[in-house]
């Protein structure tokens, strides 16, 4: 079986959440586009939605279907969102932003009264790090933000390889926001809460990859399946 298809088997079991009516949240990547597709073959339930995306490239996807987006600033909630993971562990804690969403997907998923991770099995980590944490930064003066999140690492013994991150073309890769990102070679990372809470301290940062403590459960696919793991999100 392909790693497509486990996230096929999320997407399916993740469908289900989506009640007639719904505002909801749709997240960016390859998992959630297979929620796209899904969801823009049931008509119904697609005209019904109320629907904001995390990204360009996601209303890009749904364009063929009966999808249609509104502003975020239209809602005073979402119901829920549904998005994919860069990794994610046993509490529900991820790294996210591969994509380069993650500040819209960070601002859906606070507004959501839900917020539904799908992945396939790979995602699912021990400890969170080895997949690059992405930080989105303002463009300007982008090496002296990379300083000063290097300082908070050493903090805590960490001396992370730090790259901005490039496009296709070997240009700066530019965010739906028009920032930048730079990804961060950790590892590991361990006290997530307290190296957050300082690098989002810093006044060129706009937001980290990590979300924490945000999702109500996790969707795994599988080959033939798919299984939910609730989270006690407070
Ligand atoms: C985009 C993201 C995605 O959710 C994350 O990269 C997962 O993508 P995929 O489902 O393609 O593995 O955070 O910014």
């Amino acid at each position: 079986m392909t790693a497509q298809q486990k996230k096929i088997n999320a997407a399916k079991l993740a469908i289900k959440k989506i009640k007639p009516g719904m505002n909801l949240g749709l997240g960016t990547g390859s998992t959630a586009n297979e929620l796209i597709h899904l969801l823009g073959k049931d008509k119904n339930l697609a005209e019904s939605l109320k629907c904001v995306s995390s990204s360009i490239q996601t209303e890009e996807i749904a364009k063929d279907y009966s999808i249609k987006f509104q502003q975020l600033d239209e809602f005073e909630f979402l119901d829920i969102t549904i998005d994919g993971a860069d990794e994610i562990d046993d509490n529900g804690n991820m790294i996210k932003g591969g994509g380069g969403a993650l500040l819209r997907e960070k601002m859906l998923a606070n507004m959501s009264k839900e917020y539904f991770i799908i992945i396939d099995e790979s995602k699912k980590v021990n400890t969170l790090g080895k997949f690059p944490l992405p930080i989105e930064i303002i463009p300007f003066s982008p090496k002296s933000t990379i300083s000063l999140i290097s300082k908070v690492f050493e903090e805590y013994q960490m001396t992370p390889e730090i790259i901005l991150r490039l496009d296709s073309g070997g240009l700066n890769f530019i965010t739906d926001g028009g920032n930048f990102i730079i990804d961060c070679y950790c590892k590991k990372i361990l006290l997530t809460d307290q190296i957050n809470v300082k690098i989002e301290k810093i006044p060129s940062v706009i937001t980290t990859g990590l979300f924490l403590n945000m999702s109500s459960s996790m969707i795994i696919g599988y080959d033939e399946y798919a299984t939910e793991i609730n989270f006690n999100k407070e």
